[in-house]
């Protein structure tokens, strides 16, 4: 019988519209919809330029460091059982020891909270923040996991720009500007998503004073952390604690390039022990306490892979990295409608302003990317899906030889579209 015999208003259970809007726009939505516009009939390989995994690449294969921790934490048959919720003692330590090395200050293991990847870090960290009436002030472009997560907790998102003319520095008049006595915290995302810029230890040190004289809590997204291969060296957020409070989240799926492990982490630089006595260090036990662990053996290869893994490991991905960065750079400036501000410097992905008027009959960015992925076979993510309408982001975390055949493709298109004078 037709829906069980009732109508719709007489069963008593209905989704929740709230996780439908919250989860909308999401970066893989808008890359499964490019994936569905691929031509079948084109041989050519897909090549992706809209992801942040490069784990299936040969050049961003782990560290055998990590994988044999991994191994040998689970035939110990030590962590077979359940975690503690905020993580298993020998883990905590070993993050606290691991983000100590480029901070001033010492964290405890108690400042750690082990979580499922970068992501319920930074769940935690906005539920715990969603009072009623209080407002966060996120980066644009940005992650849109944040606007999510907050949309979700009815935490009241307002945006502050990142400025492409100042190497896509955080416009600090705007942060002010737009905050007031229900303003909570700021987030920065450093190396960064979708722009591929390093923060320099100036900016970074004015973004604290600005946070302090505002009273808001600093959250720094260090998922991309020593992912550099520019001029600016990575300084982490914490650096810079002992003017303002700051949560740090943080993971090994980008440094190690193993996402699907799901180990991530939320620190609290905290050296004046002003989050505890605002109640947010109980506040995040208490999320833990009501949502799951990460895997206790994942928890427990930790201390292994973060002391094992060797230095020529991450020298080796960066070098990778900064010669897809060039190859992008360089190829970009041959493509007129296309324009990348600042040649990335970190993270995975570079920002690049579309010159629709050069182009014939494509009205934005979705279109571009709809028609790129189904013309050339190559995916990237339209600018929209991270905040900016009318530019792209590409992601060059894959073979070198993959970007040089992708901008190719890029620039065969562009020349197809260009509108006749
Ligand atoms: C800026 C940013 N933060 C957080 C995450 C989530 O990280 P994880 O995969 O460790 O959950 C990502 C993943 O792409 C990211 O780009």
């Amino acid at each position: 019988m037709d829906n069980g015999g009732l109508s719709r208003d007489q069963w008593r259970f209905v989704g929740n519209e709230l996780l439908t809007k919250a989860s909308a726009v999401t970066v893989r939505g808008v890359l499964n919809m490019l994936i569905e516009n691929l031509n079948a009939n084109d041989s050519r390989p897909v090549i992706p330029l809209g992801h942040g995994d490069p784990s299936a690449f040969p050049s961003f294969r782990t560290a055998t460091a990590a994988e044999d921790a991994l191994c040998s934490a689970i035939r110990s048959a030590k962590f077979n059982g359940y975690s503690s919720t905020v993580g298993i003692p020998a883990a905590r330590s070993a993050v606290a020891d691991h983000l100590s090395k480029d901070l001033p200050h010492k964290l405890s293991p108690d400042d750690v909270f082990l979580t499922i990847g970068c992501t319920q870090a930074l769940e935690a960290i906005v539920s715990v923040l969603a009072r009623p009436k209080s407002n966060i002030l996120l980066p644009r472009p940005g992650y849109p996991y944040y606007e999510a997560r907050a949309g979700f907790s009815h935490l009241e998102v307002r945006h502050f720009d990142l400025v492409p003319e100042k190497g896509w520095e955080v416009d600090l008049e705007a942060v002010e500007a737009l905050s007031d006595e229900n303003t909570v915290a700021m987030v920065i995302i450093n190396p960064g998503n979708p722009c591929g810029n390093v923060f320099k230890y100036e900016h970074l040190k004015k973004v604290a004073e600005t946070a302090k004289k505002l009273g808001i809590l600093v959250i720094s997204d260090e998922v991309y952390d020593h992912l550099t291969f520019g001029s600016s060296p990575f300084v982490p957020m914490g650096v810079f604690a002992s003017i303002v409070p700051v949560v740090t989240v943080g993971s090994i799926s980008k440094r190690w390039i193993v996402p699907g492990w799901r180990l991530g982490w939320l620190v609290t630089n905290d050296p004046d022990g002003i989050l505890r006595k605002q109640g947010i260090v109980d506040c995040i036990k208490g999320f833990l306490n009501i949502t799951s662990d990460p895997a206790t053996f994942t928890q427990g290869a930790l201390p292994q892979i973060l002391e094992n893994t060797p230095s020529d490991f991450f020298e080796k991905i960066n070098v990778v990295l900064g010669e897809c960065a060039n190859i992008l750079y360089d190829r970009i400036k041959e493509i007129p409608c296309l324009t990348c501000p600042i040649k990335p410097e970190g993270s995975m992905f570079a920002m690049v302003k579309l010159n629709l008027p050069l182009l014939e009959s494509i009205k934005d960015d979705l279109e571009f990317c709809r028609k790129l992925a189904e013309e050339e076979s190559v995916i990237v993510l339209p600018g929209v899906a991270v905040g900016l309408k009318n530019w792209l982001r590409i992601t060059f975390a894959v073979e070198p030889s993959s970007i040089e055949d992708g901008l190719r493709r890029v620039k065969a298109f562009h020349q197809r579209h260009t509108k006749k004078q």
